[in-house]
């Protein structure tokens, strides 16, 4: 063992104290309930990494709570509505459901409207996207936040469960409105919808009547599983805003 010099150990003071800031630095994003009813977010990481705020929590109506991501995270984020839970968290929603206040690593039940990102490593593009590809049930728009590349503000604004074919829709079962609006592919389990078996690539899985439905009413969502051209996109080094009812009615 060698003694220190007090030049190593304030070299070593200043690695710990960067690695310190790396760490805290992140993916910001800032999840906003602009509608007139309360949504509790969802959030599932990918690859068994990191949970957020342990994968969800509630979010009363004008509410909004900032979550950090490390570089490199992917996974996805939806809103329940309709839920009730216990002290201890347990309890289910109307949709969306994940069994719990906390998902922890549970997805939601479809239909269900997705944001999903990839964020990059050291600087690299994010990708992101807003999907109805497992149907949908509350609007939801992702807005960037500084960053830098293309960067648009993308997702679905307006309200599928108000343009849904009635073979898709999802009552409440409590009586009353459309809550949800499934995809052709969990309504049919068809092959063409769901572009598997024979229609499992781009060129054989075109959109059909019922995805041209939500992609007249959300252009830049996906409204099938090969929609990439249209409803991918990307930004470097930003912040987000997840927004549920964006546009409040
Ligand atoms: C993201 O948010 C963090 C925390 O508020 C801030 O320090 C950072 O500058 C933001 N980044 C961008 C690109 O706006």
């Amino acid at each position: 063992m060698t003694n220190l010099s007090g030049l190593q150990i304030l070299l070593f003071s200043f690695i710990i104290a960067t690695g310190a800031i790396s760490v805290v630095s992140g993916t910001v994003f800032t999840i906003v309930n602009s509608c007139s009813f309360p949504v509790w977010p969802g959030i599932i990481t990918g690859d068994n990494g990191l949970q957020l705020n342990g994968g969800g929590f509630d979010l009363t109506p004008g509410a909004s709570v900032d979550l950090t991501a490390p570089a490199g995270w992917s996974g996805r984020i939806w809103g329940r509505t309709g839920c009730n839970f216990d002290a201890f968290g347990n309890g289910k929603c109307l949709t969306g459901d994940c069994g719990k206040l906390q998902c922890s690593g549970a997805g939601g039940t479809s239909p269900v409207t997705l944001a999903e990102f990839t964020i990059g490593l050291g600087g690299a593009i994010d990708f992101y996207d807003v999907s109805l590809v497992d149907g949908y049930n509350v609007q939801m728009e992702i807005k960037t936040q500084g960053g830098s590349g293309d960067c648009q503000n993308v997702g679905c604004v307006s309200d599928v469960n108000k343009i849904c074919p009635n073979e898709l829709t999802v009552p409440n079962p409590n009586g009353g409105d459309v809550v949800g609006c499934k995809s052709a592919c969990e309504a049919f389990g068809r092959p063409d919808y769901c572009c598997t078996g024979a229609f499992n690539k781009p060129e054989t899985c075109p959109p059909t009547h019922y995805s041209r439905i939500f992609k007249t009413a959300c252009p830049k969502a996906y409204s099938y599983p090969y929609d990439d051209a249209t409803s991918t996109f990307t930004c470097a080094n930003a912040n987000y805003s997840i927004i549920f009812c964006p546009i409040s009615t």
